[in-house]
């Protein structure tokens, strides 16, 4: 009792991380073509008429004092204008002469023409035209198309929380109303109950500032969108040019042939009150985290080989240019970008381009995790999430004949606990001629006909669980089809010896049964079911099989008081600055959200997990779970303020989260993934962020950070050596900004400092959303620093705001990183927490040793 056995096959995510990256081209040879995006002098659409947008204000601010609270949020509640697309068009046409005078009669492909955030293009040339582009006087910049891919696990994981039940906040039947959340993934299955708009009574319109549209296909026929799924279209240019993409697998179209980009879209907005029925058991009722909002998809991921930049720029420059209010990013680039900094890659200089459109960005940080500096995900812009356990556990357990209980992982029924049944191991089992020899693989039980059933019938079957399992060559399904078609009456999946260092994955099973998930407690079964038979010693054969059990169903939740935990998978910081790595100054996750066991809605035809195949959900794990639980949650934060800046929307999420378990210990975090439920240290907040996601309190923060474009350029013109970059990237010239606002200086809800020389003052700038109220200041320093914040003690009205001055000064040279906070305690019980982050610290003390 009490252990959570977490599974996850190491071998099988390395083989599905780094595929995308062997089809990438990397070839050093001049005649083959590549996809490189291309990036233009000219401003795109966005800035060119970001100024001009109108506000159309259909919120009111609820909480906020009207008219007082400025953000740096852009006027983007407009109508998308004809002239914009007007603009587009033009801009397309731009591109076509461009390429036209350059390649002078040359062969090319453009593939796609940004216009909206980035001005440029997608192109397919070889690395001599390339070049050519790029001494073009109207070409800024020409950046190799790059992989990308989803953050899930890719391993059937298996327990579960059936519902949303940790958003309490507000009403289901208004939470997210008015808010159009944009999925760049897999794409959806538009027939799944969780997208059904006639679920409501009241009035359910699409929001007036959203302009998109629905691709019609065979695949995607007309009637698949409705006011629930209000766009859907998909991308997939990069990847059709490689000749990687197959239409009967990936469908060329909205669809969603591989399951995720379904989850994903669920978990944040998906109907309210679905029940979800696996395997014929019901678990319950699934809900998104904002179940009025709006679903927006733009597929660029596929099943068969992940992403490509080139793809996920076009869309979310079409999301951006279609007025959603959040993007929802479950995907992360496959290695670093090279180059100055991390931050200067196409997916997240146009995500830059979003953020000044005033929309908020999250994204999964990475199933890269635990190493220090494993993040995929850099920018201080978008909105980094990391995975935790949730405390609903379904655990089962088996109980022997020599009175020893066994844990056990499996989403099945028990078999009648008063009575005790005969174990048979399947090789003891096999018909007159089957033999171990012919068939190694007999024992994972997948063909009932090699077996004798008058041996089986009313026993209990024992197979064995095997890495063919995780590979989809044997299922658990079929093995328990095996099990009901010799009438068995429950079945044993004992771990194969062999899967050392692995823990595995339980999956739904009709019939009762249990997976023994540790290679230690599968051999406490086989040694008594071996010391327990009876055998000939003349002819060798079995005379007797000793072995007797029961298995105790796992169809009801238990709750675990080490919840929320953070995942060995989850990525972490220090959030790498540039390829070596050097450590940015820019904390990084943001913030943890559940990602792990999330039961969610499945694709009819998804394939990403065999053991969910045919389902309508699934249990999912990863980082790509996590993301849009945050993506929800943004939607009722954009609901209750609707003038908040991506950046005060982040700031609500993270000054409020929480820093302790369900226990009220602190957080603890996974550190390894061969036995991570051992020497678990509390998290810092490299592996957590601010901490674990507090819906009610993001609702109520009191007291906001904001930043803004502006400060994100002068961060980025902050950095050595960057200014050239950023002019190729952005159009614009660093020496209007101001240069001396580094890391630290960004007024985040955070304070990370990679190298501490002596000391420094960080500033912060914190705005009250509330009613008065006074504050009073509390801090822990890190190892090796002394802090001292002032003032110590304010009081701030409505919509004013206060400059905090944070002095840190290092007391101890060390390189080793330590962690403190700044909490700002207000007398109406706000609570604003900011984690420090120092790694490196050189202190003026030379007394030291
Ligand atoms: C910026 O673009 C110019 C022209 O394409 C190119 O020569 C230069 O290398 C680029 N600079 C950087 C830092 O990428
Ligand atoms: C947006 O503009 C179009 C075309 O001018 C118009 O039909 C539509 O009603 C406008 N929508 C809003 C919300 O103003
Ligand atoms: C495309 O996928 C289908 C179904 O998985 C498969 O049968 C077919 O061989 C694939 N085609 C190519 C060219 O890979
Ligand atoms: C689940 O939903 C069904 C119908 O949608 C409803 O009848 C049932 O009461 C719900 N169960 C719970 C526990 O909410
Ligand atoms: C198991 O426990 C029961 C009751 O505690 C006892 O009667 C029985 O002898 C034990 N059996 C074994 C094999 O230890
Ligand atoms: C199954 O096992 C029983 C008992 O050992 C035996 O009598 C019977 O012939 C076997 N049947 C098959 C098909 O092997
Ligand atoms: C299976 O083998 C057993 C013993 O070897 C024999 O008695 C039985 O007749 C065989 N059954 C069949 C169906 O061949
Ligand atoms: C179970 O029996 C059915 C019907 O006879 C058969 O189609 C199926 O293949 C069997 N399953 C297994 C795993 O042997
Ligand atoms: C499994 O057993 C071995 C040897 O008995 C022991 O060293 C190891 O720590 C055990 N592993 C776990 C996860 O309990
Ligand atoms: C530039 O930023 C720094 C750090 O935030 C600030 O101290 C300084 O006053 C700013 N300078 C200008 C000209 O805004
Ligand atoms: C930092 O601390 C040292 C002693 O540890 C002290 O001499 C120095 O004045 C302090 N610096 C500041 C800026 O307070
Ligand atoms: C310098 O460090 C030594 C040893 O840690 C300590 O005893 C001494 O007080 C420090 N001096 C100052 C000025 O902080």
């Amino acid at each position: 009792m009490g252990n959570i056995y977490v599974a996850h096959l190491v071998v099988v995510v390395v083989v599905f991380c780094f595929l995308p990256c062997l089809c990438q081209g990397d070839s050093d040879d001049a005649t083959t073509s590549d996809v490189y995006v291309v990036t233009l002098r000219h401003a795109p659409v966005s800035h060119y008429y970001g100024g001009l947008r109108r506000e159309v204000n259909g919120f009111k601010d609820a909480a906020a004092a009207p008219g007082r609270t400025q953000f740096n949020k852009p006027r983007r509640y407009g109508n998308i204008t004809k002239t914009d697309k007007r603009y587009g068009s033009y801009i397309s046409r731009v591109h076509d002469s461009l390429l036209k005078k350059v390649l002078n009669g040359e062969k090319y492909l453009k593939l796609y023409s940004y216009h909206y955030l980035i001005n440029g293009f997608a192109v397919l040339v070889t690395q001599q035209q390339a070049e050519k582009l790029s001494r073009s006087s109207e070409v800024s910049n020409v950046v190799l198309d790059f992989s990308v891919r989803t953050a899930t696990t890719h391993t059937p994981q298996f327990l579960g929380l059936p519902q949303g039940a940790w958003f309490q906040d507000g009403g289901f039947e208004t939470a997210g109303e008015g808010v159009v959340i944009g999925f760049v993934d897999t794409g959806i299955d538009p027939t799944h109950p969780s997208f059904d708009d006639n679920k409501y009574e009241k009035p359910y319109p699409v929001p007036a500032h959203f302009s998109g549209i629905c691709e019609v296909t065979r695949d995607f026929p007309s009637g698949s969108c409705n006011r629930k799924l209000v766009g859907a279209r998909h991308f997939a240019a990069s990847a059709i040019t490689r000749g990687i993409f197959n239409s009967t697998q990936d469908y060329a179209s909205p669809f969603d042939g591989d399951g995720h980009g379904t989850h994903t879209a669920s978990v944040a907005a998906g109907n309210h009150g679905i029940p979800v029925i696996v395997a014929g058991h019901h678990f319950g009722n699934a809900s998104g985290m904002a179940p009025r909002s709006h679903i927006a998809v733009y597929k660029a991921l596929y099943k068969s080989f992940g992403g490509f930049a080139a793809d996920v720029v076009a869309a979310i420059d079409q999301a951006a240019q279609d007025g959603v209010d959040i993007i929802s990013l479950s995907i992360t680039p496959n290695r670093r970008p090279p180059g100055v900094a991390t931050f200067f890659n196409p997916i997240d200089m146009a995500l830059l381009s979003a953020v000044k459109q005033g929309i908020f960005v999250v994204q999964a940080a990475g199933n890269t995790g635990p190493s220090p500096t494993s993040m995929f995900s850099f920018s201080p812009w978008i909105y980094t999430v990391g995975a935790a356990s949730h405390d609903r556990v379904y655990s089962n357990s088996i109980f022997l004949g020599n009175n020893v209980t066994i844990p056990g992982v499996g989403l099945a029924p028990g078999t009648d606990e008063s009575k005790l049944y005969k174990l048979i191991h399947a090789h003891h089992a096999l018909s007159n001629d089957t033999t171990v020899a012919d068939d190694m693989y007999v024992g994972e039980c997948q063909d009932a006909y090699k077996f004798n059933k008058s041996l089986i019938k009313g026993n209990l079957l024992m197979c064995s669980y095997s890495i063919r399992f995780v590979l989809g060559l044997s299922t658990i399904k079929r093995a328990s089809e095996t099990a009901k078609n010799l009438s068995a009456a429950g079945v044993v999946f004992y771990m194969d010896p062999f899967v050392i260092g692995f823990q595995l994955n339980p999956v739904p099973m009709k019939m009762p049964g249990i997976i023994i998930a540790s290679t230690n407690d599968s051999k406490v079964l086989t040694q008594y079911y071996n010391s327990s038979l009876e055998i000939d010693a003349v002819s060798k054969k079995i005379v007797k099989f000793g072995a007797v059990a029961t298995i105790c169903g796992g169809l009801k939740p238990n709750y675990s008081n080490v919840a929320p935990k953070v995942m060995y998978y989850s990525a972490r910081g220090p959030d790498p600055e540039d390829s070596l790595p050097h450590e940015a100054d820019i904390l990084k996750p943001n913030l943890l959200a559940p990602g792990n066991f999330i039961w969610a809605a499945w694709s009819s035809v998804g394939t990403d997990s065999v053991e969910f195949l045919g389902e309508n959900f699934a249990l999912m794990s990863g980082t790509s779970m996590a993301a849009p639980h945050v993506a929800g949650l943004a939607a009722l934060i954009r609901q209750k303020f609707p003038n908040f800046s991506p950046a005060a929307i982040g700031s609500a999420l993270s000054t409020t989260a929480s820093l302790y378990d369900k226990s009220g210990g602190p957080i603890m975090a996974q550190r390894s993934y061969a036995s991570p439920d051992q020497n678990q240290p509390p998290a810092t907040p490299f592996d957590m962020g601010s901490g674990f996601v507090n819906a009610s309190g993001a609702l109520n923060p009191g007291l906001v950070f904001d930043s803004g474009y502006d400060d994100y350029m002068s961060f980025l013109c902050g950095i050595n050596g960057s200014a050239p970059v950023v002019l190729n990237y952005t159009g614009q010239n660093c020496a209007l900004y101001n240069l001396t606002v580094y890391g630290p200086d960004l007024n985040l809800p955070s304070i990370t400092i990679s190298k501490l020389n002596q000391s420094r003052i960080v500033q912060r700038t914190v705005q009250n959303i509330a009613q008065n109220e006074s504050y009073s200041v509390g801090w822990t320093a890190p190892n090796g620093v002394s802090v001292k914040v002032s003032p110590t003690h304010f009081c701030i009205g409505s919509g004013e705001r206060q400059v905090l001055s944070v002095l840190l000064n290092a007391t101890l040279s060390s390189s080793v990183a330590s962690f403190g906070r700044i909490g700002l305690f207000g007398n109406q019980g706000h609570v604003v927490n900011i984690p420090l982050s120092v790694m490196v610290k050189i202190s003026s003390n030379t007394t030291t040793s």
